[in-house]
C-alpha cells in the first residue's frame, strides 16, 4: 500500500516508521518542496520513502494521514488540493491545540467544530477516521507496556468499512481499536488528548497509554 503523509514532524515519522516496518511505502508531505526534516528522515529510513510537497504526498497515497499542526490543517488540505482525498481513507491524528499562551495548550473547538468535523466537512467525500491522536507518538508503534499491556487505540467516524480497515491498521500497530462512534465524536477524542497531556506534565512522564479495564 502506498502511504501519503501531510506532516514531516515527529509524529509523521513515527507514524511513518511504523508504515514502513509493515512493509508499505510511504511519502512524507510538506509545505515546500525539499523540506530537511523529512528529507533527513527519508535519508536514514531507506528505499521505500520519499518526501514532497502535501500536494504531492496526497497524490501519492491510496492512504493518507492528517499529520500537521492541528490549527494549520485545513490550510495543509487546502495546500494538497481536495479531489486528492477523495473516496480514501485518510486517518486524522490531528489536535487543535494553541500554545499561544504556553503550556499546558488550550484546546480550540466547541462540540460540532472539532478538527475531525471540520477536515471531514472540507473533505466529504473522504473517509475520514480520526485515530492516534491521544498517545505520544513514542508508544505509536507496537509500544511495550507494563505487565504486556495491549493499549486501547480510540477512533471514531462515518464510515463503518473506513473504521474497520483502520482497526486492523491499529492492531498491526499493537493497539486493541476502540470505536466511539462517528465522526462527530471527534470532539471527545481531541479532548482526551488533553487529559493525556495534563496527567504528563503532572507526573513527567509522556510514556503512558488508555485502557479500558473491564470489571471482573
Ligand atoms: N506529539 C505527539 O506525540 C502527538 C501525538 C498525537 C497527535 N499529535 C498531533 O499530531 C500533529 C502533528 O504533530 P507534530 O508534533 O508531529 O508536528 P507539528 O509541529 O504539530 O506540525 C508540523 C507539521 O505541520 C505543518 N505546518 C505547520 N504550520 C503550517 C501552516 N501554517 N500551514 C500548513 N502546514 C503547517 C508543518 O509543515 P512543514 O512540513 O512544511 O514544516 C509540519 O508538516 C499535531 O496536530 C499534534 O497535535 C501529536
Amino acid at each position: 500500500m502506498r502511504v501519503g503523509i501531510l506532516g514531516s514532524g515527529q509524529v509523521a515519522q513515527s507514524l511513518a516508521n511504523g508504515f514502513l516496518a509493515l512493509g508499505h511505502e510511504v511519502m512524507l508531505g510538506s509545505r515546500e518542496p525539499g523540506n530537511p526534516a523529512s528529507a533527513k528522515w527519508a535519508q536514514a529510513a531507506g528505499a521505500k520513502v520519499s518526501g514532497g510537497t502535501f500536494a504531492q504526498a496526497a497524490a501519492f497515497g491510496d492512504l493518507l494521514v492528517l499529520a500537521t499542526l492541528g490549527t494549520a490543517t485545513p490550510h495543509a488540505i487546502e495546500m494538497a488540493g481536495l479531489r486528492h482525498f477523495d473516496e480514501k481513507l485518510v486517518l486524522d491524528v490531528t489536535n487543535p491545540l494553541d500554545f499561544s499562551h504556553g503550556k499546558p495548550p488550550a484546546l480550540v473547538g466547541a462540540p460540532g467544530s472539532s478538527a475531525g468535523e471540520t477536515h471531514q466537512r472540507l473533505l466529504p467525500k473522504a473517509r475520514i477516521v480520526k485515530t492516534f491522536n491521544t498517545v505520544g507518538n513514542a508508544l505509536f508503534f507496537r509500544p511495550k507496556l507494563q505487565g504486556g499491556v495491549r493499549g486501547d487505540m480510540f477512533l471514531c467516524g462515518d464510515d463503518a468499512g473506513a473504521k474497520e480497515r483502520t482497526a486492523d491498521l491499529i492492531r498491526a500497530f499493537g493497539w486493541e481499536p476502540i470505536d466511539i462512534g462517528g465522526i462527530d465524536a471527534s470532539h471527545y477524542l481531541e479532548a482526551t488528548c488533553m487529559v493525556w497531556i495534563l496527567n504528563a506534565m503532572r507526573n513527567n512522564d509522556w510514556n503512558r497509554a488508555f485502557k479500558l479495564v473491564p470489571a471482573a
